[in-house]
This record gives structure tokens, sequence and C-alpha cells, in this order.
């Protein structure tokens, strides 16, 4: 089994690859960009097949998959931060829908009888009012942000060219996921970053934060490409399952939750360019439909998830 993750020097697809790797029957092949940092992949480079590729190039595309011929896809590749999606929206419709209409239409023309799963969000449902929660795959998806926009295109790309083609594609509409590697800009990463600077006297005792009212539904990242691999291989082709703890805490809570793992005595500020211009309210999701098709659960606790995220910047 050849399995090719698109955006595999990223947070989900380093973990990704290190889990199918562990798995011992599968081939991992991935594709970085020039400017791609190696850093989550160093203990694993010498296992794992790497191809330059730029996907927002479909002759970059049409090669790349003509050489690696892969059975599994997995597509992560993408701008995923919602902050910068703001600043840059039409860089992150262009980033996220144009490389995958490219990948696409490359699997398509190289008739390759792969199935695919394209990595969608929870943030496609924006909007949800308090009647909707836990939310379900069938709810009306009301974007609040590019990024959101940019990901419901993929969601939908990827239903098209199922009911058009016929192509196998299973989506996930993953809600919050976290855990070490995660990058310094999302909101776990970044406040377990300030305290383990303030711990090494590197920040004054002092936490910059957004907006803390906000509710999200967090899985460890080891738990979510497990349900990757499982979408992939037992996911009905044409279908979207949403991924999720099925709880959530506030923002604040989960400041807190990192502050109790430490001993520094901080304050804490709002930093106005950390809120956004709508920020979603609550993500809390029914992953019920996966569940049952799959049998997967997550397995690692949240406060579990918050100490590895500290002890990752700690050690960095
Ligand atoms: N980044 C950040 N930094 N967010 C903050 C901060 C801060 O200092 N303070 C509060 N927040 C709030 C944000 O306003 C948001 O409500 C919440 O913390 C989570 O922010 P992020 O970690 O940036 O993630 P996100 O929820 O916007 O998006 C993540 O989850 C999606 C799935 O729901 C990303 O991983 C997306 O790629 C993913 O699709």
């Amino acid at each position: 089994m050849k399995a090719l993750i698109t955006g595999i020097t990223g947070f989900a697809g380093s973990h990704l690859a290190g889990y199918l790797l562990s798995r011992g029957d599968v081939e991992v092949c991935g594709t970085y960009r020039v400017r791609s940092s190696m850093e989550l992949l160093e203990p694993i480079t010498k296992q794992i097949h790497l191809v330059e590729c730029e996907l927002r190039d479909p002759h970059s595309v049409h090669r790349m998959l003509e050489e690696i011929r892969p059975n599994l896809i997995f597509h992560l590749a993408a701008q995923s931060f919602v902050p910068t999606s703001w600043n840059s929206p039409a860089e992150t419709m262009v980033n996220n829908l144009v490389g995958q209409i490219h990948l696409l239409e490359a699997v398509r023309k190289l008739d390759l009888s792969c199935r695919i799963h394209i990595a969608c969000s929870s943030e496609e449902y924006g909007l949800v009012f308090p009647h909707e929660t836990p939310i379900k795959e069938d709810n009306p998806l009301r974007p609040l942000n590019p990024y959101a926009v940019s990901k419901i295109a993929q969601d939908f790309l990827g239903y098209q060219y199922y009911q058009s083609y016929g192509m196998p594609i299973i989506r996930t509409r993953t809600f919050n996921h976290t855990g070490p590697g995660r990058g310094e800009h999302f909101v776990t990463s970044n406040f377990a970053k300030q305290i383990a600077q303030i711990e090494l006297g590197l920040q004054p005792p002092k936490i910059f934060v957004g907006n803390l009212q906000a509710k999200r539904d967090f899985t460890d990242v080891r738990d979510i490409v497990q349900a990757y691999w499982l979408a992939a291989t037992h996911g009905e082709p044409g279908e979207v399952y949403n991924l999720s703890s099925g709880s959530t805490y506030t923002i604040e809570e989960v400041l807190r939750i990192l502050l109790s793992l430490t001993n520094v005595q901080v304050t804490v500020e709002v930093d106005p360019d950390r809120l956004r211009p709508s920020d979603v309210d609550t993500l809390l999701g029914d992953s019920s439909a996966f569940r049952s098709k799959t049998g997967w659960a997550p397995q690692i606790p949240f406060a579990k998830t918050m100490e590895d995220l500290l002890d990752y910047w700690r050690i960095l």
C-alpha cells in the first residue's frame, strides 16, 4: 500500500506520516515545497519518500502523481490559519481550492484508482445557533471568514468529483486539534510557548491573548491522524464525516489548564491585534456517524495533550 500525503511537512501531515510508518504496512510518500520547513519530519525523513511539488502548478502535480502512483491520497496541504485568511483572502482561496483542483484533475487524467481523503474543517459551520449543537454534518454552513469559505469550496469540490466522476473521495470536517508540533500561531501552542518563554525568563510574566470566550472542541492530533487513516480506508466514498471529541472548553479554560501546569505567576492581557473581525463562538461536534462507521474514538485526554504541548515548547 502506497500513501501520498500532501502537506506532509505540516503539523497533521507529519503526525500522519509517523502513524502510517508505525503501522508497518504502508509506504509513505509526501509532497513538499522549496520553502517548506523539514523540522517536524526530522526523526523520520529517511523512512519516507519526499517529492517536491507545487500544488498551484498543474504540471508539477501531474508529474508528481505520475511518478508516485499512490493507492491512497491524504490531501492535507492548505493555508490553515484563520487570521491569515483575513489578510490574504485571495491567496487562501487559490492555495486551498486551486491546489485541490489540480490534484483531482491529475488523478482523473492519469486514471488512478486511489481513494482520496480531503481534510475539511469545522470552521465551515461558522455561525451555529445554540439549538444546533452538537453540530451534525447536515447543519447549514454559514462561514465567518475567508478560510472557512475556502474549506467549503474544497469540501464541495470533493463531493462534486465523487458525483460527476465516481472518484472514491471521503471528506472529514475536523474540529480543533492540537498537540506537540502545533504551529506557534494557533491558540494552544501560542499560550504554551508564551508560558515556556516566561519560565525561561525570555518573556516578562504577562500572557497576551485574544478572545477568551470562544468555545472549541479539541482532539489530540495523534487521535485525529488515526481517524484520517480510518476515513481513507473505511469511509464511504462521497460521504463527509465530523471528527470531534464531543465536548468544549472556552479558550479561557484552555489557558487555565496550561497555567495549572506551571509554577510561574502571570498576568493576562488582551492584545487587540489578536481579536478577529468575526470569531466563531462555539464549535461542538457530533462525530457519531464516523464513530459508528469505523469504531473510532479519541483516546488521549485534553489535559495530557496540554502537558505534552507545554513540554514540547520547554524542550525547544
Ligand atoms: N490564534 C489565537 N491566538 N487564537 C486565540 C488567541 C490567541 O492569542 N486568543 C484567543 N484565541 C481564540 C480565537 O479567537 C479562536 O476563537 C480560538 O482561540 C482558536 O483559535 P486558533 O487556535 O487560531 O484556531 P481556529 O479555531 O481559528 O482554527 C483551527 O481549527 C479549525 C477547526 O475548527 C485551525 O486549526 C483551523 O485550521 C481548523 O480548520
